[in-house]
This record gives structure tokens, sequence and C-alpha cells, in this order.
């Protein structure tokens, strides 16, 4: 079962990458699993040089220390294999402006961008590059890529129709709890890395008090009953899906054991703060040794060549390139 999935380097993990992706791809790891810290995609963003190597650094500290194992997955840093970025020219040259002009991302971000890049525009076609390269079935991705897998299922079937058969048609998995964690203070709007509040946003790796401290804040609302329901009681149901992802219960069995927010609020702290304290321990042992992140990356970009160049060169011919 060939699975990929990516993540930006872009700031620190927050609860809605590790409950929507991340924790997906540990329970899916396997030889035939390729992860990648997609820093390509990270130079859309305004991101210092400096600061892009030490969030390329942090990431992989933390995708081992959430359970990732090098020996049994592939590991790697996009920019080491360069067949993505040959992938993307060719696909960029079977997509449209217009459909890449109506995605959702592009709209919002292209808003909060004065003189946006281009590379805005066409992220989504290297996202595409990315999970084609590898043949991919699955891509374990959160609830916001669901219109980026939908435009990589598009190229690839546009090119398959074009070119002949090249590429194998992926599908994106969501979790069935937490898909779409929500803003802790703004409980309409997704976590994010780039917008959320401070409070907001809760990170995996917060210290302790800081973590006690969001989750009590957290907006919630004033009728005072626990109860699932999303549509008017944003802020609870985005806590009790949490704590439901994080035990294993469903939303309900959570609700259905409390009466007051605040023990809620308390004991889901805790159990925030006890399911991420031993990956904390490990990260930070893992960033003590760089050298040896970036030997594992190494490796893993190796793995992924193989795969990723026979393709290349099969979509390459396959449009009439002689290289
Ligand atoms: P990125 O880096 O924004 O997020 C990484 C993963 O975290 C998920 N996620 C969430 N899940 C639940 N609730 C949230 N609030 C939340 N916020 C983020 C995302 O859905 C994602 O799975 N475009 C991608 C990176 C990418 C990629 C790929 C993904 C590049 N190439 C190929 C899959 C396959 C992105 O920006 O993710």
């Amino acid at each position: 079962m060939r699975i990929l999935s990516g993540i930006q380097p872009s700031g620190s993990m927050h609860l809605g990458n590790y409950l929507g992706a991340l924790r997906q791809w540990v329970e899916g790891q396997s030889s035939d699993a390729f992860y990648c810290v997609v820093d390509l995609h990270a130079l859309t963003l305004q991101i210092e040089p400096e600061k892009l190597r030490e969030q390329t650094t942090d990431l992989l500290a933390t995708l081992i220390a959430a359970g990732l194992d090098p020996e049994v997955c592939t590991i790697f840093i996009q920019s080491q294999v360069p067949y993505h970025a040959q992938l993307n020219w060719l696909l960029e040259c079977v997509t449209t402006y217009g459909e890449l002009s109506r995605m959702t991302a592009f709209k919002e971000k292209s808003q909060r961008q004065e003189g946006f890049r281009v590379g805005l525009l066409t992220y989504p076609v290297l996202q595409a590059a990315d999970i084609l390269l590898y043949q991919t079935e699955f891509v374990p991705v959160g609830d916001d890529q669901r219109q980026h897998l939908e435009m990589a299922r598009t190229i690839a079937e546009r090119f398959n129709n074009r070119f002949g058969e090249t590429f194998r048609v992926p599908v994106g998995t969501q979790p069935k709890v937490a898909a779409r964690v929500m803003d802790l203070q703004e409980p309409t709007r997704k976590m994010s890395k780039s917008i959320s509040s401070p409070l907001g946003n809760l990170h995996m790796f917060d210290a302790p008090e800081d973590i006690r401290k969001k989750i009590s804040k957290a907006v919630t609302d004033t009728d005072g009953e626990v109860r699932f329901d999303w549509e008017k009681k944003p802020g609870l149901s985005n806590l009790l899906e949490i704590y439901s992802s994080l035990s294993g219960e469903t939303p309900e069995q959570v609700a259905g054991r409390y009466t007051r927010y605040g023990e809620l609020k308390t004991d889901l702290s805790e159990l925030v703060v006890t399911t991420f304290a031993p990956m904390k321990q490990r990260y930070e042992e893992l960033l003590l040794d760089p050298g040896n992140l970036y030997k594992i990356a190494a490796n893993g970009a190796e793995k992924a060549s193989d795969v990723a160049g026979v393709v290349y060169r099969r979509a390459a011919n396959a449009m009439g390139l002689s290289g």
C-alpha cells in the first residue's frame, strides 16, 4: 500500500498537524510509506533562509519524536530529490491558470500577500508532483487538503488521458475525528501555523503550563451543557474531538462523562500534557545531534530518488522529452 504525505517546515507543529496528519502517518508507516518535509513549498512564504534551515531541522526531529521510524519508512526532504521540481514543470504544462486561480487556499493567501508570488498559484501542482512521483495510493492529510488532493487527481487523470497510462490516481485519507482541528480562540476557523492567535494555537511541544492556560481559556459558550454539537457549540465540540482523538472514545462518550466545562478542560489539559511529554523529551534529545537527522534525511532522499526517478523518466518520455 503505497503512501505519501508531506508537511511544510513553516513553524512548530500544532495539534491539528499531529491529529489530522502525523498520527495517521505513524499508524500507516511501512517500507512502502514516504513522508517528506516540503521545504520547496515553504518558499512560497516570506521566510528567512536561516529560519527555513532551522525549521527543517526542527521538523525532522518532530517527525521522528512523534513515532516515525526511519528504519521502517522513508523520511526525506523534498528539495533533496530534484525530480519533484522537474515533474512540477511537466505538470504545470498540463494545468490551466483558471483552475489554479480558483483554488480556495490561493484566493485566501493571495489576498494576504501584497505582490504575491507565482509559487503561491502553482503550489498545488508541486504538491501533485510530490504525490504522483511515487505512484501513491493513499495520501493521509487533514481536511483542509481535500481541494489540493482533488487537483492532484485531476492532473493525473488528464495526463493519463493525453499521454497514456502513467500515474496512479491517488486517494486522500482523513482521520474519523479531528480531521479539522479548530483555533481555540476562534473555533469557526481552523488551527493554522500562519494565522492563529498565540492562545488559539496549541503546539505539540508547548510547556505544560501553556497547554493548561490555552485550554482553560479556550472559547466555549454560555449555556453550560456538555454536548457534542458542531453547529451550536463549535468551541466545545472542538475540545471534545481533540479529547476523543487522544483517548480513543467517541466525542459523544466523552461528553457523556462531564457536566461541567471546567472539569472537561482540566482533564483534557492533562491528557495533552501526558501524550506529548515523552515525545518532547525524545525531540530535545534528537535536536542535540542535527548531523544524525540529516544523515537520516539523506538516506531517505536516496531511497525516494530510486522510486521517483523511474516515474519521472516515464512521464518525461510520455510527453516526448528525450532527457
Ligand atoms: P501543512 O504543512 O499546512 O500541514 C501538514 C498536515 O497537517 C494537516 N493540518 C491539519 N489537520 C487538522 N486540523 C488542522 N487545523 C490542520 N492544519 C493542518 C494538513 O491537512 C496536512 O496534512 N500542502 C500541504 C503540504 C504538502 C503535501 C504534499 C501534503 C505538500 N506536498 C503532498 C500531502 C501530499 C500543507 O501545506 O500542509
